[in-house]
């Protein structure tokens, strides 16, 4: 795989959602080969490199287990698989940015993984004016994903305990959602659950999230 990809992918839909609602779940946003990828390197990292997530404001991080319990692996570009999600989110990035005026500017994502037991209870990606997240986007890289598995991902609207999304963490699924508009949670799982979460990120945390029609 070259670095420098031409993506056939129509992203309309997410342009839509993203405009919309501000959040949408795209099943097969990627096929089973590269997702079976994207496991196999993930399961091939030296285990050292899966560390106890970190949580809070970006220049204090600390880890709270009573919080979240997985582990991650910041994803750098270290192989081409990695190289080529990398690629791919560019590319999404600039779709976003040339029809929503997102201004987004770079692109942090981590393998996680969490193993039977783990959650991630809920919580906000980003607090308004506080933080460079924009958007959240998670790929679930799981095959076979059964009910009796759970590890769903709940998402709430801002206001309100309704389960607004019940996500099954499948190979493929990706969500994608305003960062600080919708609190989420993972449920614990029965076995292994894998993803990549993701944020785009913009230079001015007070900037106004979505710039649609002039004021
Ligand atoms: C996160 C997160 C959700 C998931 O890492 O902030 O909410 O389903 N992940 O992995
Ligand atoms: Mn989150």
């Amino acid at each position: 795989m070259n670095a420098v990809v031409q993506f056939e992918q129509d992203f309309s839909n997410i342009i839509e959602a993203i405009a919309g609602p501000g959040i949408g779940i795209f099943p097969h946003f990627i096929d089973a080969g590269l997702a079976a990828a994207l496991r196999h390197d993930l399961a091939t990292l030296p285990p050292e490199e899966l560390t106890p997530a970190a949580i809070g404001r970006e220049q204090h991080q600390q880890t709270n287990e009573r919080i979240r319990s997985d582990k991650t692996r910041w994803i750098e570009g270290d192989t081409p698989v990695q190289r080529y999600y990398l690629a791919l989110m560019t590319s999404l990035k600039q779709a976003l940015n040339r029809q929503l005026f997102m201004g987004l500017k770079d692109y942090e994502c981590h393998y996680a993984l969490y193993q039977a037991g783990d959650f991630y209870k809920k919580h906000l990606d980003a607090f308004r004016g506080r933080s460079n997240r924009r958007l959240t986007t998670v790929l679930y890289l799981n095959d076979d994903w059964q009910a009796s598995d759970g590890g769903e991902l709940l998402v709430y609207p801002l206001q309100s305990k309704t389960v607004l999304h019940r996500v099954t963490p499948e190979a493929g699924t990706l969500v994608c959602f305003l960062s600080e508009d919708f609190p989420h949670e993972v449920l614990p799982a029965a076995r292994d659950r894998a993803s990549i979460a993701g944020w785009f990120r913009i230079d001015d945390p007070i900037a106004p999230s979505l710039q649609l029609s002039p004021t």
